[in-house]
């Protein structure tokens, strides 16, 4: 991230001070949690360690009972406090962040289980989570730990997704634990509500392949998957910002997406035009993520049947819907338009930033391994009006969006002055 976090008074807790339960699981990136238990005391919080007995394997009670607002704890039972510590902590946490969150933890807490101190407190409490999965990248992949994330997803607990990198026994690959002071960040918004370079702010943004239909039961589409637009669209909420997605895809079960999103469904271009622009004198921003349809056809009103033999499609273009934003735009509004390209890439995305008159676009070669559709992970070049070039190397969507965003809050503040 390039901006300057919000200041945010340092402080000794007192009892007004957020809490915050930290649970750590048993993991190598354990021993990052010491970090953030360091950058989440450094704000004010008042924080209460928990650890499943695996984690004392990798990192001891005392390192985080030193630093901590209380002392650590392990277990369900023989807490001199209180007998009943669980629904204590679950009861009076502000967030909850576990930091590193295991594939045992999370199929635990996604199944419901309370046989430790930890997954009991996650179930006694109705605060906010912030699950940050640490693994390998065979485990993370696995579709039994998507499942229970996406199932823990759905009732509203947030996952700060791993990064690409470096992993224990010096593999490497997606599964390394986001960065404390990064996860220390999103426990602050989380903690005092979202607030951020881009608080006051509305953006809209759209997502997904647009979906043209040739008859009421087919279409002709694109490999859009909507996960770039989604990404930014949970980031850029994250930041503060009031968010709108016009989107043709639902990916909120998928991704860790939309508590105070307004989404607004559409499936063609021609409807995404209109959801569009007529949104526009409501917004600050709006960033074009969506594979539009260049082309579309006039679709027959009942199915075309087999028998008539192949249908001879006729093709109309579509209005470009960045160019009429670019058009009818303020000053002060920031458009953000997409390149997917193939080849020439680096041509053809100053062709397109110059024919299109964007404040920012944002380019990626999607015949490259692992960039654009279909891919959590996305490498780009964000190109400004005047031309300057900001590689982003390969990293997670979400990751990609606070690049995106970044420069956004930053030609905002521009126009501000
Ligand atoms: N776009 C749009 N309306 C369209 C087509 C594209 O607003 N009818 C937007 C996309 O959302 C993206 C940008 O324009 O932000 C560039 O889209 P892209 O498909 O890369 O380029 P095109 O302009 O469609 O040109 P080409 O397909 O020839 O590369």
């Amino acid at each position: 991230m390039t901006w300057t976090p919000s200041p945010m008074p340092s402080a000794t807790p007192s009892s007004s001070s957020p809490r915050i339960v930290l649970g750590v699981s048993g993991g190598i990136a354990a021993y990052k949690a010491v970090e953030l238990l360091r950058l989440l005391r450094d704000e004010g919080f008042f924080v209460s360690p928990v650890l499943t007995p695996d984690a004392t394997r990798f990192v001891g009670t005392v390192t985080f009972s030193a630093l901590a607002s209380e002392p650590a704890r392990t277990s369900l039972y023989g807490d001199p406090t209180t007998p009943i510590p669980h629904t204590y902590l679950g009861q009076h946490a502000d967030v909850i962040v576990v930091a590193p969150a295991t594939a045992h933890l999370i199929a635990r807490y996604a199944a419901g289980l309370a046989d430790d101190l930890l997954t009991a407190t996650l179930l006694a409490s109705r605060a906010p989570v912030l699950l940050c999965p640490a693994m390998h990248t065979e485990m993370w992949e696995q579709p039994s730990v998507q499942e229970n994330l996406a199932t823990l997803r759905r009732r509203g607990v947030l996952v700060l997704e791993p990064d690409v990198g470096a992993l224990a026994g010096g593999d490497v690959g997606p599964g390394r634990m986001r960065e404390p002071q990064e996860i220390a960040d999103l426990v602050k918004r989380l903690a005092h509500g979202f607030e951020g370079p881009l608080t006051g702010r509305r953006i809209l943004i759209t997502a997904g392949g647009t979906r043209e239909a040739i008859d009421p039961v087919r279409v002709i589409s694109n490999r859009s998957s909507g996960r770039q637009g989604y990404a930014l669209a949970e980031v850029a909420r994250r930041l503060g910002a009031t968010v709108t997605l016009v989107s043709t895809v639902n990916l909120a079960l998928a991704l860790d997406v939309v508590r105070d999103v307004d989404v607004v469904k559409v499936q063609s271009a021609s409807e995404m035009h209109d959801e569009v622009l007529s949104r526009l004198s409501d917004v600050d921003v709006v960033i074009m993520a969506a594979a539009v349809a260049d082309f579309t056809l006039r679709a027959s009103k009942v199915k075309l049947k087999k028998e008539q033999g192949p249908p001879e499609l006729r093709f109309e273009a579509t209005a470009d819907i960045v160019s009429d934003l670019v058009a009818k735009k303020s000053a002060r509004q920031v458009i953000v338009g997409f390149a997917a390209e193939t080849t020439n890439v680096e041509q053809n995305a100053l062709g397109k930033l110059r024919a299109k008159g964007v404040d920012l676009l944002v380019v990626n070669d999607v015949s490259a391994p692992g960039v654009g559709f279909e891919h959590g992970t996305n490498e780009v070049v964000i190109l400004d009006r005047d031309e300057h070039a900001y590689p982003v190397t390969l990293r997670s969507k979400e990751a990609i969006s606070y690049e995106i965003l970044a420069r956004v809050a930053s030609l905002l503040t521009q126009g501000d002055s």
